[in-house]
C-alpha cells in the first residue's frame, strides 16, 4: 500500500506560496470603504470589532466560527434534509459520521460548541470541583464557573511564549498535572479537558504523545478525559507535520487516535465541520446518558438538538471532509505564510504558526501601551480604521475583572486574524500582511482605550469602549498623507 503523504505544493525556486487547491464557485461582493467611512464606523461601534456591521467590512478575519466555506458537497447535501421532529434521517447520517470520523458510538446534537459546555459542564461540575486543561476557552470558563467549578490552565512553561521553537505549545504540563491531583484529589475532579489547537494561546496544537501521557495519570486515579474537537482537523494536520510517529499515518488515523484517548469528545460544529451546530460523543453509555435529558430540556430532541436538519446534513459531509488534508491545511499554511511574512517584516506574531489565525502580540506591537489601556482591542480597532479588515481581541478585555473591581490581565494581549478555511485568496492575504506591516511603521500614534459600557458576562462581546485621545484622527491624517485617495 502507498504510504500516504503530506499534500504540498513545492516551487522550482523554492519559494514557500500556498496555493488554493480548490476552486472558488460561488462569491460574495465585498466593500472596501474609504477610511473616513471606517474610522466612523469603528466610533459608532464602540471600538469593539463585533459590534460593526459587515457592511462596513473589507476582509472579516473575526473568527473561523461559522465563516469557513462550505464545499460543492456539503451545499448539495443540505437538498435532501429530513424534517422531523424526531428519528429524522439527517440525524442518523450525521451519528454515522461522528461514529467513522471520530470513533464514538453515543452522539448528541446540540446547537453549537458552548450549549455542548453547559450541557458537560451542568451534568458533571459542581461547587468545589477543579477542572485541569491546556487552556481555557472563553465560553468554556463561564460555563464551568457558572456550576461551581475552577480551571486550572497547566500549560507548559513555553506555552505563552511568543516566539518559540517548541511545536506544541498546547501540550499540558505532567508535572503540574500530577501536583494539581496531589493537591485537590481525584475525587474533586470531574475530568481533565484538552482543547485541540489550543485557540486562547495562537491556536497551538498538542501533541498525541502528550494527550497519551495524560490519559495514562487520568487512568491511574480514575479520572475521565475531555476534548473539545473544535479545531482537530488542523490539529491533527499538525501532528502529522511535526509528530514523527505520524508521519506516515493518515488523517483519520490521527483523529481515531486522539478521539480513543478521550472519554468524552464535543466539538463546535461551526468550525470543525464548517457549519454550524455542534456535538457531543462518547463509547460510554453511562457518560451519554447522564447527558442525554439535558439536551432535551435546553436544546431539542435528541435528534436535531437545535440545529436545523439541512445544516446537519452538511455537518456529517463537513465531518468527513476533516480527514482530507486539503481542507484541513488550507487555513494553517495561509496562517503560516502571514506570520513568516510578518516576522521577516519585524512584526511581533506568535510562532510557530498555529491555527485559526495568524496572533499578533499587542505588546509587543504596542509597548507604550498598558495592560490596563487593552493593546490587543485598541490595535484591533486601529487596523480596521486603516484597512477595514476586522480582527478579534484576545487579551485583557476578553478577560474578566477580580472580585474588587481590577482587570484580571490576560497572560497575553493577541490580535487574532483568523484564517476562515478556503475564504481568502493570496492577494488578499498580501493586503493584510502590507497593512500589519504599514500600522507597525507608524505604531506610536495608537493610543489606548477605555470602557463606556461594560456588561458583566463576556464583555468582549457587547462592550463599549473609547479611544484615550483623539489618536483615530491622527492615525486617519497619517493615513491620508501616505496612501493619498487609496482605499
Ligand atoms: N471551544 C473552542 C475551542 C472554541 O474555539 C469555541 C468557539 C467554542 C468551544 C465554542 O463554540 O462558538 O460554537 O459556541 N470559538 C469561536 C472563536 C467563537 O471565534 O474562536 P461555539
Amino acid at each position: 500500500m502507498v504510504q500516504p503523504t503530506l499534500t504540498e505544493v513545492k516551487f522550482s525556486n523554492g519559494a514557500k506560496i500556498p496555493v488554493e487547491l480548490h476552486k472558488v464557485r460561488v462569491v460574495q461582493k465585498l466593500h472596501l470603504k474609504p477610511v473616513d467611512e471606517r474610522l466612523a464606523a469603528m466610533a459608532a461601534g464602540g471600538y469593539n470589532t463585533f459590534q460593526l456591521n459587515t457592511r462596513d467590512i473589507f476582509l472579516d478575519m473575526l473568527t473561523d466560527s461559522g465563516t469557513n466555506a462550505m464545499s460543492d458537497n456539503q451545499v448539495s447535501s443540505m437538498l435532501h434534509a429530513d424534517d422531523a421532529y424526531a428519528g429524522s434521517q439527517s440525524f442518523y447520517r450525521m451519528e454515522k459520521a461522528v461514529q467513522h470520523v471520530f470513533g464514538k458510538k453515543w452522539v448528541l446534537p446540540v446547537h453549537q460548541g458552548r450549549a455542548a459546555e453547559n450541557i458537560i459542564s451542568q451534568a458533571f461540575i459542581s461547587k468545589g470541583h477543579v477542572i485541569p486543561m491546556n487552556y481555557h476557552f472563553t465560553t468554556t470558563m463561564a460555563h464551568m464557573e457558572l456550576n461551581g467549578g475552577k480551571v486550572f490552565e497547566i500549560y507548559t512553561d513555553e506555552a505563552l511564549k511568543i516566539k518559540s521553537d517548541n511545536q506544541f505549545k498546547g501540550n499540558i504540563d505532567i508535572n503540574k498535572l500530577q501536583a494539581l491531583i496531589d493537591q485537590y484529589g481525584p475525587e474533586r475532579i470531574p475530568f481533565i479537558r484538552m482543547e485541540a489547537s489550543t485557540n486562547l494561546i495562537g491556536g497551538q496544537p498538542f501533541s498525541i504523545q502528550n494527550m497519551r501521557e495524560v490519559r495514562a495519570i487520568a487512568d491511574k486515579y480514575g479520572i475521565m478525559v475531555v476534548l473539545d474537537a473544535s479545531l482537530i482537523g488542523e490539529n491533527a494536520w499538525f501532528i502529522k507535520k511535526r509528530e514523527e510517529e505520524f508521519k506516515n499515518q493518515s488523517i483519520h488515523d490521527i483523529l481515531l487516535t486522539m478521539c480513543d484517548l478521550a472519554q468524552l469528545v464535543y466539538f463546535s460544529s461551526r468550525k470543525v465541520s464548517s457549519t454550524r451546530g455542534g456535538g457531543i460523543a462518547t463509547n460510554d453509555e453511562s457518560i451519554f446518558l447522564k447527558m442525554r435529558d439535558l439536551v432535551v430540556l435546553y436544546e431539542g430532541f435528541t435528534t436535531y438538538g437545535g440545529i436545523s436538519v439541512r445544516e446537519i446534513e452538511a455537518m456529517a459531509v463537513g465531518l468527513y471532509e476533516t480527514m482530507d488534508e486539503t481542507v484541513i491545511s488550507q487555513s494553517p499554511s495561509f496562517i503560516e505564510y502571514t506570520v513568516n511574512e510578518l516576522d521577516s517584516l519585524g512584526v511581533p506574531v506568535i510562532m510557530p504558526a498555529g491555527a485559526l489565525g495568524c496572533h499578533i502580540d499587542a505588546r509587543g506591537f504596542l509597548p507604550h501601551l498598558p495592560q490596563s489601556e487593552y493593546p490587543a482591542g485598541a490595535l484591533a480597532a486601529a487596523l480596521f480604521i486603516v484597512s477595514g479588515i476586522r480582527g478579534m481581541e484576545r487579551g485583557t478585555i476578553s478577560s474578566v475583572r477580580d472580585e474588587n473591581g481590577n482587570d484580571i490581565l490576560a497572560d497575553v494581549e493577541l490580535l487574532r486574524l483568523a484564517f476562515p478555511r478556503r475564504v481568502f485568496t493570496l492577494s488578499q492575504t498580501m493586503f493584510v500582511i502590507d497593512r500589519v506591516h504599514w500600522l507597525y511603521k507608524n505604531r506610536e500614534l495608537i493610543g489606548g482605550l477605555r470602557f463606556v459600557d461594560e456588561p458583566k458576562v463576556l464583555r468582549f462581546f457587547n462592550g463599549k469602549l473609547e479611544p484615550t485621545s483623539d489618536w483615530p484622527q491622527k492615525l486617519v491624517a497619517k493615513f491620508k498623507e501616505d496612501f493619498g485617495n487609496s482605499l
